[in-house]
């Protein structure tokens, strides 16, 4: 009998199970694509059995039954579960690893559950090379029943650099997939800002490649550590195949999607999480390939860009990247108070510290400041970032500047800018919106100096 098993064999799920396999675990796989079985025999394993119908699959595995589905988000999902139910006992174990939206997997947890099964819904972040030697996991479903798979998700996962596991229990429902959308959301936001921090490189420091690809490099050895850091000094050094320049000159700069992002920002709507960094992020991708964009603009003037640019660049990244993460968590905060889910901040930082696309030096202070409060408001609460800001927030107003001058547009940067000035200003100007909603729709207003709901007759009726 084997003790765990893999439903999908493409590129993840055959990596997942190999990783799994590798780890000292007897892994079943099995696809509804027979090639896809047929390259998991060719590993001739007794440790790793292709199986080639859905009865054979489940009749394999011991009980109760731990069954990893890695294939396309969505209907496919739904398919499979109609499949396996038939086939499965009570107390068996389904862990939808794809990047599910979230509301699909509260149902698809709620609908199993009376079944007896227990469904999880967990993020899985890496991609490819991370799913095979250690990718972040982020687990949703029943507190239970993760006991029972615990030890083999701890086995696969990626170590910190203290040696914990990227793995951990996020909370009930579909609350796993809902911090994997996070994670993707501060993935659009912290590329988006990067981006920027590229153009301004190019525009007003007239930048080769080459130097800002050993730039990015530097960055990556000090504070600015992150895996985003390191391959964009990677993909600005790259040389092209077809032409003697480098290919970051011959990429089509129209930034593509698959939506987990843009999901973020749907539930951050219904939420009122003032997510500034991320939705710009998003809008970012929509703006590349507006309909409208005329590239025949005449150039802005140079602008004059200060000797120690570089600098300025490094903290502002630094202070905006500190921004997009602090959004992701506000929203995490908001969802569970909104959703009744017990998220553990602390866990959440630990499972993005190595492995995911998004892990950074900067989880690590994350992680220490959600255990030093974890009721912790916003992360600019934290003394450590709040030194962070205190120290950068000048090379950020200063990078803005700069840009505008150059005619470098800035969204996210001057999102992250803003969101400071807002969440730090006391004097917020909505009185005035609150007034005018009262003026032309009788909307009430609360007042700074006594409670009630209250109303002005503004004017005079003829
Ligand atoms: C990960 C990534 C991954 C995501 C890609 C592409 O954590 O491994 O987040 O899950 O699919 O980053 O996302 P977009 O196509 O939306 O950019």
């Amino acid at each position: 009998m084997q003790q765990f098993g893999v439903i999908g064999l493409s590129v993840m799920g055959k990596n997942l199970a190999l990783n799994v396999k590798n780890h000292g675990f007897s892994v079943s796989g099995f696809s509804i694509d027979k090639p896809e079985v047929d390259a998991l025999a060719k590993y001739e394993d007794k440790d790793l059995k292709p199986t080639y119908t859905w009865e054979e699959f489940v009749n394999s595995l011991e009980k109760p039954r731990k069954i990893l589905i890695q294939i396309m988000a969505g209907k496919p999902v739904d398919e499979t579960l109609q499949k396996l139910l038939p086939l499965l006992d009570k107390g068996d174990i389904l862990i939808d690893g794809g990047n599910s939206n979230f509301h699909d997997t509260n149902r698809r947890a709620h609908e199993m559950a009376k079944h007896g099964i227990h469904f999880f819904g967990m993020g899985v972040s890496g991609g490819e090379e991370g799913a095979l030697n250690g990718p972040a996991l982020m687990p949703g479903g029943d507190e239970k029943a993760y006991e029972e798979v615990a030890p083999i998700l701890e086995a696969i996962a990626a170590k910190t650099p203290t040696g914990q596991p990227c793995v951990g229990y996020i909370g009930s429902e579909g609350s796993g997939h809902y911090v994997k959308m996070v994670h993707n959301g501060i993935e659009y936001g912290i590329m988006q800002i990067i981006a920027e921090v590229y153009d301004v490189l190019r525009t007003a420091g007239n930048y080769s490649n080459n130097e800002m690809s050993e730039i990015f490099a530097n960055w990556d050895k000090g504070a600015l550590q992150a895996y985003l850091i390191e391959i964009t000094s990677k993909v600005l050094k790259q040389k092209d195949d077809l032409t003697d320049d480098n290919i970051i000159d011959h990429i089509l700069n129209e930034a593509s999607y698959k939506g987990t992002g843009n999901w973020m920002l749907e539930d951050a709507i219904k939420l009122g999480a003032p997510i500034t960094v991320i939705a710009e992020a998003v809008l970012a991708r929509f703006m590349s390939k507006a309909t409208f964009r005329d590239g025949t603009a005449p150039k802005m003037d140079q602008a004059r860009a200060p000797k120690d640019l570089v600098d300025k660049l490094g903290k502002a990244l630094y202070l905006a990247m500190a921004v997009s993460y602090a959004q992701g968590f506000e929203q995490m905060t908001m969802a569970a108070n909104a959703y009744n889910w017990k998220l553990h901040f602390s866990t959440i930082a630990q499972n993005w510290e190595a492995g995911c696309i998004i892990r950074s030096q900067m989880l690590h202070d994350i992680k220490f400041a959600y255990n030093s409060d974890p009721d912790l408001k916003n992360l600019f609460k934290a003394p450590f970032f709040a030194k962070v800001m205190n120290s950068n927030l000048d090379a950020l107003k200063e990078v803005v500047q700069i840009a505008a001058e150059a005619g470098v547009p800035t969204p996210t940067l001057s999102a992250a800018l803003n969101y400071l000035e807002s969440i730090f200003n006391p004097r917020l100007p909505q009185n005035i919106i609150q007034g005018q909603r009262d003026y032309f729709g009788a909307h009430t207003y609360q007042r700074n100096d006594r409670p009630g709901t209250f109303h002005t007759e503004w004017y005079e009726e003829k």
